[in-house]
């Protein structure tokens, strides 16, 4: 596989790794995908909500390892808000690119990021929790990385229709009969929405 310069750097030195001592926000998020798992913890400056600091652990694979290096380097010293705006796309830029097949690993790094603040502005009245709903399934959607082209469904216009009644979800993708990724897709869009509890069963139709 190749691996940019700069994701060979941030793997072999990664920077910020460990976990704060008594953070004041902190996620641990695994992938469908492959079984990883990443944890973020931070310390954040309540008066003006800067993060004066940020680690990361990350039981993935060097594609993890660089994103959560080059994420927090990004996110240190910045307000939430601007941590907020953190792409899984921004990072995988700013490491000079990551394979197709490896852009989950970015997704899983910066989703953690974002969940470690959401749950902050949820406990500090920054923000309020949201009420489950179809929009919320397609942003989880959004976070389901086809492996061909490095891109998610919903962008790639794989996703024919959602669903969602009774604690079902129902959705529809549209895939070649014969693609490899075919299985493997339908399988991580089911681990994803049956991760919520507000989800009793996930039907993928393919
Ligand atoms: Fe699992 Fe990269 S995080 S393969």
């Amino acid at each position: 596989m190749q691996y940019s310069q700069k994701v060979l750097d941030h793997f072999m030195k990664p920077h910020n790794i460990g976990k704060l001592e008594n953070p004041d926000a902190e996620a641990t998020e695994g992938s469908p995908a492959c079984g990883d798992q990443i944890s973020i913890t931070l310390k954040i400056d309540p008066k003006t909500n800067i993060i004066d600091d940020i680690k990361f652990q990350s039981y993935g694979c060097a594609s993890n390892i660089a994103t959560g290096s080059i994420i927090t380097d990004m996110a240190m010293g910045k307000t939430i808000d601007e941590a907020k705006n953190i792409s899984w796309k921004g990072a995988a830029d700013a490491l000079d690119g990551l394979p197709p097949v490896k852009m989950h690993c970015s997704v899983l790094a910066v989703d953690t990021l974002k969940k470690a603040i959401k749950q902050y502005e949820i406990e500090h009245g920054l923000a309020e929790k949201e009420s489950f709903s179809k929009d919320t399934i397609v942003e989880e959607l959004k976070k389901i990385i086809y492996p061909g082209v490095g891109e998610d469904i919903v962008t790639l216009k794989m996703v024919k229709y959602v669903g969602f009644e009774n604690g079902v979800a129902i959705i529809d993708v549209d895939i070649p009969k014969f693609d490899k990724y075919r299985d493997n897709v339908a399988e991580e869009i089911k681990e994803h929405l049956e991760a919520f509890e507000e989800i009793k069963e996930a039907k993928v139709t393919i």
